[in-house]
This record gives structure tokens, C-alpha cells and sequence, in this order.
């Protein structure tokens, strides 16, 4: 069983020995700045970037991704490549550069206000602009190509990751069939009459259907995916072994739910840096001794609840006024995806909620909420957890979320409260957190309520159960099962 770090590089450099691996995905795993006339490099938080970046450590390879940073040109060589990690290279990153229109059609037009709108079910209709397709389709060809020049005429195995990339194992198997393309999915799949209004459905399902595996988060979204298959395409479906056969190509349909570095966030979240950096946010934030701390941290998102949060903060307050000056909720938001109407839109109701509801409640020394936008770096992010008394994930629609996960594995102490949205992927395994509907704003406020007054003992005993829930299943283990699946897809095709 795979563990640590350590057990799934040697999975995987004995499972997929004599094979190239190739990671591709929209999002780069670092991305070059330029500040006081110095490069420097971030890495976007995230457990899907830091695991493929700990499997290609371990194996060696390439990934693949747009070049979205903005001093990202001037640390690559003529071909777009860097050798990463900058420290400790172990692997080759290749830029894919993208124009401003083919940006705009594919990443915030087909990717982010058609397929991301479609797959969250949260009442922001998706926007099908042809132009749009046109640019999807243009960039995962890009993408396409740069696979094929990287692997010549070795074997290869392409790791595809998420929904911006849903043509790529076509477009690489037009080519070379015998190149093993697996995908994950990382947003929810929805209901087949949610996915039917979608012009582009057929192309969308074929293209996903050229990988020999398909995987989600949880099985609910692999059922929805084979019931869309069913009423949209001609396919054969094999229940027994959950795969789906069609135009003579057989996909495997797999659910492995992403999790986070159990045992990295247990002992890093106790460590004197970690210390020190939350004693700099109580400073910053002027946060007192005896006042509880409630913490959201999300990108700014429409699918994340945040103005339902809010609300229900500011019902909670109405209903129990008795908590005024005894709790603070401090929202971190990362700014995300702005060039979006919605996301501009969403930002300005954020502003405006916030400061309606500090004008209603706040007295002469104490205000309830404190936004922040500020992307926090992953040192940073723990810091924050280890302030939390509470910690509210209150998604619309999500199809995992990793910081209740995080949050969890940060409370090495058992003193804390996750409220969790019913309507995350999470939800599924942390049955034992303060589930949610973030739509009920009556229940929600209530639940908070619950959350800030559960007496310690009961706090330890779910605490307990949820953290040996991502104990056992910790982002190792995810990998070691996604690793497993595609071994046994490699055997079956070289039996073919
Ligand atoms: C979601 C998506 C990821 C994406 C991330 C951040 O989790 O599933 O693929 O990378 O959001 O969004 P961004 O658009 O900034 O990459």
C-alpha cells in the first residue's frame, strides 16, 4: 500500500518502468516573476500540482502547461523549457504560449465560462461562444503537439489533468494510439440534463472517451458521466468492470478522491515558523486572546459560497446577538479568473456584504468580518489554520475541496469545527463534519452557532474520526490508486 512519498516513487518508477511520463494540465506547477529586477517563482497552492510534481520528481519527464507567468519567457530555453524544481531540477517544464485571443477563447471563454458554469451546478449559465470552441480546440491541439514532439517514437503514458484539456487524448491518439492517455476530471461531472444543453457534447464526450482512463473524485460523478454516455452517444457500457467501449476503444471509469499530505500539514503546523506566522496574522489582523476565530479561505469563486456566508454570518448575529465581540470570521479570498463578468460581479457583491453587515453589527472595538484577498503562500495557508476555532466550507457545488481537507490535517491539537457544504465531494467521506446546505441561510446560521458552542469533547471525538478518515486516505495513497489502475491498463494493452 502506498503511504509516503517515498513508496509511490517507487511504485511508479516499477509500475511504469520503460515508459516517458507526461503531465499535462492548463495550470504550470511554478510560475516565473520578476520583482526588484530578480526572478523569483510561486507555486499555486493546490494537492493535484504538488503530487504530479512529487510523481515526475520521482520518475523524471515533462509536463506541459501554459506559460501564464509573467516573467515565465525569461528563464526558458528556445524551445519553452525549464528544468524544475529551480533548486533541485528533476524534471523539464515546457511552456505552451498562448496570444491574448487564444487565452481569452480557451481559458477564460470555452474552459471557464462554458465547461466550468456546465459542470458546477450553482445557476450561472454557461456561455457556448463558437469563437470559444474554435480557441479550445485550437489550444488543445497546441497541446497535442507538444506531446507527440516530446515523446517521438518512444512509449509514453500522458497524464491529461482537468477539464480545460477534455480533447487532448484524441487529438495525441489521432496520431499514436498507442500512447496511454489516463484523465483526471477534477470538477464535478453533472446530471446528463445538465450536460445535454451543451452544444459541443459529442465532441466533448469523444474526445474525453480517447483515454484508456477516465477518473473522478467520487463515484457519483463517474455514474452521471455514464448515464450522459448512454443518452448521448453510441456506446457499450460495461458495468462489471465500469468502462465504457466506444468507436472500438474501451475507457476505463475510475473514482479516486484527491486528498492533501496528511502527515507534512500534521508536523509542519506545529513547527516555530509556523508558530511565529500565525503570531504575525494575530498581530496583523488584531485578533484578541478569547475571541474565537472562524476562517473561510477559497479563490474568489462563484461556486464557493462566499455571499452566502456571509449572510448567514450576519443572520447569526441577528439570531444570537449575545456573540458580538465574541467571535471573528476572517475570509481570505484569492483573487481569481477576473477578466470574467461574473467574477467582477461577484467581487463587488463580496464588498458590499461585507461592509453592510460590519456596518450593521459592529460596536465602538469590534467588527465581525475581516476580508482579505490575498493568495497565501502554503506556509502561510497553515499558519491561518492554526488560528481557526472553526473553519466554514460552504460550496455550492465542488468537486472535491481540498481546505476542509487541510484544515482537518492541521488540527493536530483535535480542537476545532469544520462546517462542510453537503454539496462537496468531501462531504462524501467527512461525514462526521457540521454538514450544510450553504442555500439554507436559516440552517446555516444556526450550524455556526452549533459549531462555536459544541462542547470540547465532542469537538475531539469528530475531530478524531475526521482526521483518520484523510489519514488513511491521504494524497499518496490517491496517487498510489491512480499509478495502480493505469499499470493495469498498460498490462491489458499490451496484451491487445
Ligand atoms: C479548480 C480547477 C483547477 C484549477 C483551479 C484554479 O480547482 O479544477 O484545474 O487550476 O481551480 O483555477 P485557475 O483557473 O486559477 O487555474
Amino acid at each position: 500500500m502506498v503511504t509516503n512519498k517515498e513508496k509511490l516513487q517507487k511504485l511508479i518508477r516499477d509500475k511504469l518502468k520503460g515508459y516517458q511520463v507526461i503531465v499535462a494540465s492548463n495550470r504550470e506547477p511554478y510560475l516565473h516573476y520578476m520583482r526588484e529586477g530578480k526572478i523569483g517563482y510561486l507555486r499555486p497552492a493546490g494537492g493535484a500540482s504538488n503530487t504530479l510534481d512529487s510523481i515526475l520528481k520521482a520518475c523524471g519527464g515533462t509536463w506541459i502547461a501554459y506559460g501564464s507567468g509573467p516573467a515565465d519567457r525569461k528563464v526558458v530555453d528556445e524551445e519553452g523549457k525549464v528544468r524544475l524544481p529551480p533548486e533541485d531540477p528533476r524534471y523539464t517544464l515546457k511552456r505552451i504560449w498562448l496570444n491574448k485571443e487564444e487565452a481569452d477563447g480557451y481559458y477564460y471563454g470555452f474552459s471557464n465560462q462554458a465547461l466550468w458554469p456546465l459542470c458546477h451546478i450553482v445557476y450561472t449559465r454557461p456561455i457556448f461562444r463558437h469563437s470559444d470552441w474554435q480557441y479550445y480546440q485550437k489550444v488543445n491541439r497546441m497541446f497535442a503537439e507538444a506531446v507527440l514532439k516530446e515523446v517521438g517514437k518512444g512509449k509514453a503514458f500522458v497524464w491529461i489533468q482537468d477539464y480545460h484539456l477534455a480533447l487532448l487524448a484524441k487529438y495525441i491518439k489521432e496520431q499514436r494510439k498507442d500512447i496511454v492517455c489516463t484523465q483526471f476530471w477534477h470538477i464535478p461531472w453533472p446530471n446528463p440534463e445538465a450536460f445535454r444543453i451543451c452544444p459541443m457534447k459529442k465532441e466533448i464526450l469523444e474526445g474525453l472517451l480517447a483515454n484508456d482512463m477516465l477518473a473522478f473524485h467520487v463515484r457519483y460523478y463517474g455514474e452521471n458521466f455514464i448515464s450522459t454516455v448512454e443518452k448521448e452517444i453510441e456506446a457499450r457500457i460495461d458495468k462489471e468492470k465500469t468502462s465504457i467501449f466506444s468507436r472500438g476503444h474501451e475507457t476505463m471509469i475510475r473514482a479516486f478522491a484527491i486528498s492533501v499530505d496528511f502527515q507534512k500539514i500534521s508536523q509542519e503546523i506545529d513547527s516555530e515558523a509556523t508558530q511565529e506566522r500565525a503570531r504575525r496574522f494575530k498581530e496583523e489582523f488584531s485578533l484578541s486572546e478569547g475571541v474565537k476565530i472562524i476562517l473561510g479561505l477559497d479563490r474568489v469563486d462563484y461556486t464557493k459560497g462566499i455571499p452566502e456566508r456571509l449572510r448567514a454570518i450576519n443572520r447569526f448575529l441577528e439570531k444570537y446577538p449575545e456573540y458580538k465581540e465574541r467571535f471573528v470570521f476572517i475570509q481570505m479570498g484569492a483573487l481569481s479568473r477576473v477578466h470574467i463578468q461574473q467574477y467582477r460581479d461577484l467581487n463587488d457583491e463580496i464588498n458590499e456584504l461585507v461592509e453592510q453587515i460590519n456596518w450593521r453589527h459592529s460596536t465602538e472595538s469590534w467588527s465581525p468580518i475581516i476580508f482579505v484577498r490575498r493568495t497565501l503562500s502554503f506556509a502561510e495557508t497553515l499558519a491561518f489554520y492554526r488560528l481557526g476555532d472553526v473553519c466554514i466550507v460552504s460550496s455550492l457545488h465542488d468537486g472535491m475541496n481540498i481546505v476542509a481537507k487541510e484544515y482537518l490535517s492541521a488540527k493536530n491539537n483535535l480542537d476545532g469545527a469544520l462546517l462542510l457544504s453537503r454539496f462537496t465531494g468531501a462531504a462524501r467521506e467527512l461525514t462526521d463534519a457540521v454538514l450544510i446546505n450553504p442555500y439554507h441561510i436559516e440552517d446555516f446560521a444556526d450550524k455556526i452557532k452549533l459549531a462555536l458552542s459544541m462542547p470540547k469533547e465532542e469537538r475531539v471525538e469528530r475531530m478524531k474520526r475526521l482526521r483518520q478518515v484523510i489519514a488513511e486516505n491521504d494524497i499518496y495513497k490517491w496517487a498510489g490508486k491512480f499509478v495502480n489502475e493505469t499499470a493495469k491498463t498498460l498490462k491489458s494493452l499490451r496484451r491487445g
